[in-house]
């Protein structure tokens, strides 16, 4: 499958390095410690994109202390992996890595390692006693601290932060902008979960949900816009939540809730596209839908993950929809945005009890919405979720792998069908990178995040290309600019 570029996406298998230019400043507001320039910092992420995110946050508050960033791992003073606990296969990936990383640091005794992210969230001090290479382990919530903690690490003892916060959102802190193409941007704009979907750890690993401050968030993507970049993606494990008021607006005169946040970035100009991903179907409004349709430079795609196809399992998943309910959001973009916007979703193959008729059901939903695009997993029991501790994991390896195929199928029909849509119009093209396999060819999404591949002719990465689609390899748009 392609490499999905916008939606949270899960990438268990491919870490992504990075290396990067450095910052301009760096406002962490970190605990003192005394820089020593010149110490190198490699960094790998894995998980969603909320983790990328947190990466470049990372380095950023790292950078102050003269951390600088480097892609060779063999010559780092301090290794950092920022984990994923989604699924059972995230936390083994990390656990191999580990193992690689041991036999980088017998040959370099200093280098130290730390475990960042959900994962360290999850086990807590227990990663000390299992990973005996890990120095130092650090939750989501805890990295203004990683200053003090590598200070602590660097005389000789092990340090843990996993504190979850309330309120931490990181809002004053300007990420480094890691491995970037310098056109396309993340801004996370919330953190945490408060749902409690019974196969997730995510509310476990990152807390309570918090909102950030509309106006750093603006700032941000005016920052973004200043520096040249031409998309923003606003990131959130469920972004329909987001909800803000102004700490001075005693009267609660300046309440901002998601669509409102939307129509403010999208303000801040016609040349800046704006995403966001993660969508819920419980929250997503028609007023958000209404603010999609409003602004061109709002891209016309809606991440707005299932899971499941079937009432009896979503209730047991307490997702807090059912399939109808869901149906009719689907209606809703329909009506309100047409069937120009591309919608993807996840679905999670042989939940606990899930019987052969429900599978039919998601595959039945796949049908019924023409998902453009789908991320599928199946189901790996989490400890501690409301799941693990009160359902049946009782669906067979082999039945669930079989159900998953069938709903990757399934979706791929779906997928290229929309793909062969495509030929014969013009897409506005947002000019990304290189194409991977030609450097006279650009590479670049159109609104409803289909990859294009163009001949280069006089553009360059940032520009915004009409391009007339002539064919499509059922994966990717081919075409010509116009
Ligand atoms: N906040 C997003 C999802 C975040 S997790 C939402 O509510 O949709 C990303 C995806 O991983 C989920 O959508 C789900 O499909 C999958 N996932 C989460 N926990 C899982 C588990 N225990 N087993 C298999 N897939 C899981
Ligand atoms: Fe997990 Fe549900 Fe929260 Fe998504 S909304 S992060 S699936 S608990
Ligand atoms: Fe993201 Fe994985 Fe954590 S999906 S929120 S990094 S468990």
């Amino acid at each position: 499958m392609a490499q999905p570029l916008i939606t949270l996406d899960f990438l268990d298998k491919a870490p992504a390095t990075t290396a990067g230019a450095w910052p301009a400043a760096a406002g962490a507001d970190v605990a003192s410690t005394i820089p020593a320039p010149g110490r190198k910092l490699y960094i790998e992420s894995y998980g969603c994109q909320m983790n990328f995110s947190d990466s470049e946050i990372v380095t950023s508050i790292l950078a102050a202390e003269g951390f600088d960033t480097t892609d060779d791992l063999a010559g780092a003073d301090l290794v950092l992996l920022n984990t994923c606990s989604i699924r059972e296969k995230a936390e083994q990936t990390i656990r191999m890595r580990l193992t690689q990383i041991n036999s980088h640091k017998k040959r370099r005794p200093g280098m130290l390692v730390g475990v960042l992210g959900c994962m360290a969230e999850r086990l807590k001090a227990q990663f000390l006693e299992q990973e005996k290479i890990v120095d130092l382990v650090v939750g989501p919530d805890a990295y203004r601290d990683l200053p003090a903690l590598v200070a602590q690490v660097g005389s000789g003892q092990k340090a843990v932060n996993v504190l979850l916060s309330r309120e931490e959102t990181y809002a004053d802190i300007t990420p480094v902008r890691l491995n970037s193409n310098g056109v396309s941007a993340f801004i996370s704009i919330m953190r945490g979960c408060d749902n409690m979907c019974s196969f997730c750890v995510v509310p476990f690993t990152r807390g309570r949900e918090r909102s950030r401050d509309a106006h750093s968030i603006v700032r941000e993507a005016q920052d973004l816009l200043a520096a040249g970049y031409k998309e923003v993606t606003l990131l959130g494990q469920n972004v329909d939540s987001y909800k803000w008021a102004a700490p001075d607006s005693t009267d609660g005169s300046e309440r901002v809730n998601f669509a409102q946040l939307l129509e403010r970035v999208a303000l801040v100009s016609p040349q800046l596209r704006v995403r966001f991903s993660t969508s819920h179907p419980k929250d997503i409004t028609d007023e958000v839908l209404h603010t999609m349709a409003r602004y061109a430079n709002i891209c016309k795609y809606l991440h707005l993950p299932a899971q499941s196809g079937n009432s009896r399992v979503l209730e047991l998943m307490n997702r807090t929809y059912d399939r109808p309910w869901y149906e009719e959001r689907i209606r809703a973009v329909r009506r309100i945005l047409g069937e120009d916007c591309a919608i993807s979703t996840d679905m999670i193959a042989g939940f606990c009890s899930e019987t052969e008729a429900e599978h039919q059901d998601s595959l039945s939903l796949l049908d019924f919405v023409r998902y453009d695009m789908g991320y599928h997993f199946f189901y790996s029991e989490r400890p501690g979720t409301l799941a693990a501790r009160k359902l049946a994991d009782d669906v067979p390896l082999d039945t669930k792998k079989r159900r998953l195929q069938e709903i990757i199928d399934r979706q791929q029909l779906h997928a290229r069908a929309r793909y062969a849509q495509a030929v014969g119009r013009v897409h506005e093209v947002l000019a990304e990178n290189f194409s991977k396999r030609s450097q006279q060819h650009l590479s670049g999404r159109n609104s409803q995040n289909q990859m294009v591949i163009f001949p280069k002719g006089n553009f360059q990465k940032g520009d915004y290309v009409n391009v007339l689609v002539t064919s499509t390899t059922g994966a990717a748009l081919i075409g010509e600019a116009v």
